[in-house]
């Protein structure tokens, strides 16, 4: 479904050793030590409907609403107003206004789907975006900034994780490189798999990717492709590469941890929505007739999903319900803590590990295109009987929920890409009742054979949700992907839930076509598979997704100059609903429009 070939030239030989400990090794291990005083290696989450966030987000989400989301929310209105959308009704006005008690509680979730994904899922948050003033004077601004999580999946995650290891800069800056901020952009000219054409080179860049996870493989943590596939993605998504030192022995990101980024002003200031990105784990003990049947599709949906947060990682799912402090990933006991196992690097490579699909035998595994790198690693970083094909994380969880929990007691929990499930926009953590969201602002550049979202995703999130009834409430959506293309929910942006209280609203704005009465040729349907673009392309597609994002609201071909008011109508809807209001004026009309009409 969201498969990246990692495409490389088939070598038969290896000359180049994996040398010497290079910076990227050294900062890339994880180190061992004392755990401090009252460290708790298990948090239990308790059991749906009563569960429990961490006290570290709790206390940065309510950081954020008495200090942040008032003005942020009051900012977001005046773009609304000031974009001449048709004045809102007073309900919506005063929810708004920064003085409400109420306000809305938004998550926003961006998709998988390669650097497409990463690149469409940009796109929109620009146009949310209050920093950029074009997105201001469209009415769409200022929205980002008041969303209380983010969250990522695979190329989601590579979008998110990138944005928030650089302090949470705009998109343009992100993407292209900023020399006051000392970002220097993707590196999109460059392959993620194959940067250069020449096979020595290539060679080269493989053997320098493989001794950077040599200090951790020999302090005696489990490596694996995943972890390659990380040192390679950070090259791309981390700062710290330039086009210079592209293929130098310079750390390249390593070091750089994702609980580190609780350290960075975008946090400490409560700027930033909570960050969050998703995992699925493979199991031998899971129950293979719970597995979708769309292509792509490898993990049961009953195996527990992991989220890492800047605080902790584990699973909402009520099968386990527990969590682990993120900066002591790796640890399994109480006495020796490790750091450096969360590396921002690592959750870019976990997030979206799918090379354990080209693993239907051995025999395909070794003609696969990975196969020669798993041979090299296997050659050189020996380690009996372990499988590379996933990410492997030492299991904090053991004797956890043992009557319901699969791992609880496997020594490893072995995770790969966030949507092999099938659900491939990152909705989980942003269902779970504890965190009480109100709308879900759900972005889907998930690809079908041609590159465009079907609504698959959705089907699979909400087949999920049956699963786990207390823990979780999906609205009603089209049961089949044919229903979703007919009734064109994937080429205009779609309410569900407008009258399904329960469950969170969600706006569905998906990338299943060009911009609605665009005439330019469709530049976001990239394959899943491509992975190199140039500036001029990167641009192109930022824009269309953006006009995709504001149904063409950029003056003359807009289609509707009402959008940013009927968005801003859908933000509030939950809560107009709490006070007993009627909708009413524009927002009637807006719901007529844009909320799906079926059950
Ligand atoms: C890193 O690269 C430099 C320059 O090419 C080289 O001199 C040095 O030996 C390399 N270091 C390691 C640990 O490979
Ligand atoms: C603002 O967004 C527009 C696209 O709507 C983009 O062309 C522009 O470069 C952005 N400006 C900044 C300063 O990020
Ligand atoms: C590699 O070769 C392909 C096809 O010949 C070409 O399109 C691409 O630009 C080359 N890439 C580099 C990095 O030279
Ligand atoms: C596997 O899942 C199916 C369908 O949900 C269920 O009927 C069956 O009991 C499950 N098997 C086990 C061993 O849990
Ligand atoms: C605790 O964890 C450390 C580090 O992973 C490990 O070396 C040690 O053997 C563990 N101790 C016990 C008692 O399990
Ligand atoms: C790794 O090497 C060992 C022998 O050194 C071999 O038995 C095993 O099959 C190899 N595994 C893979 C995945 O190549
Ligand atoms: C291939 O998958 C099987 C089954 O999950 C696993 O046992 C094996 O270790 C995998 N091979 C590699 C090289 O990861
Ligand atoms: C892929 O999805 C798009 C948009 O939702 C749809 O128009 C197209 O028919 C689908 N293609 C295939 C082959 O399913
Ligand atoms: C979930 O998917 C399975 C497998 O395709 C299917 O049998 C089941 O009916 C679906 N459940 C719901 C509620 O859609
Ligand atoms: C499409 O764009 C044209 C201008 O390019 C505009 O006249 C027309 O009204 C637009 N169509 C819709 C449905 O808004």
């Amino acid at each position: 479904m969201n498969l990246v070939y990692f495409v490389i030239a088939l070598v038969s030989a290896w000359p180049f050793l994996v040398h010497g400990q290079s910076a990227a090794s050294i900062a890339y291990t994880p180190k061992v030590g004392k755990c401090a005083q009252g460290f708790s290696l298990v948090r239990r989450a308790g059991s749906p409907p009563h569960q429990t966030l961490s006290t570290s987000e709790l206390e940065y989400l309510q950081a954020r609403k008495s200090k942040v989301l008032p003005n942020a929310w009051k900012t977001y209105l005046t773009n609304v107003q000031n974009s001449k959308a048709s004045s809102l009704p007073s309900y919506a006005c005063n929810i708004l206004n920064g003085h409400s008690q109420d306000m809305p509680n938004l998550g926003i979730a961006t998709s998988g789907g390669g650097y497409r994904a990463a690149l469409f899922g940009a796109g929109v948050l620009n146009t949310l975006d209050g920093r950029n003033s074009s997105s201001v004077q469209k009415g769409t601004g200022g929205l980002l900034q008041a969303a209380s999580y983010l969250s990522g999946l695979s190329g989601g995650s590579w979008l998110v994780t990138s944005l928030y290891q650089a302090n949470f800069p705009s998109m343009q800056e992100l993407i292209f490189g900023s020399e006051a901020k000392d970002l220097s952009g993707w590196m999109t000219e460059f392959g993620i798999a194959a940067p250069t054409n020449d096979s020595t080179q290539t060679q080269l860049f493989i053997a320098e990717l493989v001794s950077e996870i040599k200090g951790k493989h020999d302090t005696g943590f489990p490596v694996t492709f995943g972890d390659v596939w990380a040192r390679t993605l950070a090259r791309h998504f981390l700062t710290g590469t330039t086009e210079a030192n592209f293929f130098d022995n310079s750390s390249h990101g390593a070091g750089k941890t994702f609980s580190g980024i609780a350290d960075l002003s975008c946090i400490t200031s409560h700027l930033a929505p909570f960050p969050i990105i998703t995992a699925n784990s493979v199991s031998k003990a899971e129950n293979t007739s719970n597995i979708l049947t769309a292509e792509g599709d490898f993990v049961p949906l009953t195996n527990p999903m992991y989220e890492f947060n800047i605080f902790e990682m584990g699973s909402y799912d009520p099968i386990l319900s527990a969590f682990t402090p993120m900066r002591n990933l790796g640890t399994t006991n109480s006495t020796s803590c490790v750091t450096g196992y969360d590396q921002a690097a690592f959750m870019l490579g976990t997030s979206s590990e799918l090379f354990n699909e080209l693993n239907t035998s051995a025999a395909a595994l070794a003609s696969s295109s990975i196969g020669p790198i798993i041979q090299f690693m296997n050659a050189t970083l020996p380690q009996p009987g372990i499988e590379l094909d996933v990410c492997r994380f030492p299991n904090p969880f053991r004797g956890v929920a043992e009557d319901t929990f699969i791992d609880s007691s496997q020594t490893v929990l072995s995770m790969v890409d966030g949507g092999e499930d099938g659900e491939v926009i990152p909705m989980q953590p942003l269902l779970v009742k504890a965190r009480d969201l109100d709308v879900i602002f759900a972005i889907d550049a998930e690809g079908n054979s041609s590159a465009w979202a079907d609504g698959s995703s959705m089907i699979a999130s909400q087949n999920r949700t049956t699963f786990f009834p207390s823990a979780y409430s999906f609205p009603p959506i089209p049961q089949t992907t044919s229903e979703f293309i007919s009734l064109k929910l994937t080429t205009q942006t779609t309410f569900f839930g407008c009258n399904t209280p329960s469950a969170p609203l969600v706006i569905y704005l998906a990338n299943g076509g060009p911009p609605r009465n665009s005439t330019a040729p469709a530049v976001t349907n990239a394959p899943t598979t491509q992975d190199t673009f140039s500036t001029d392309l990167l641009q192109e597609i930022l824009t269309q997704a953006g006009e995709t994002a504001t149904q063409g609201n950029s003056g003359s071909s807009s289609v509707d100059p009402e959008w940013p008011a009927c968005l801003a109508c859908a933000v509030v809807d939950r809560v107009r609903q709490r006070s007993g209001t009627a909708r009413s004026g524009i927002c009637a009309s807006c719901f007529d429009r844009y909320c799906w009409a079926g059950k």
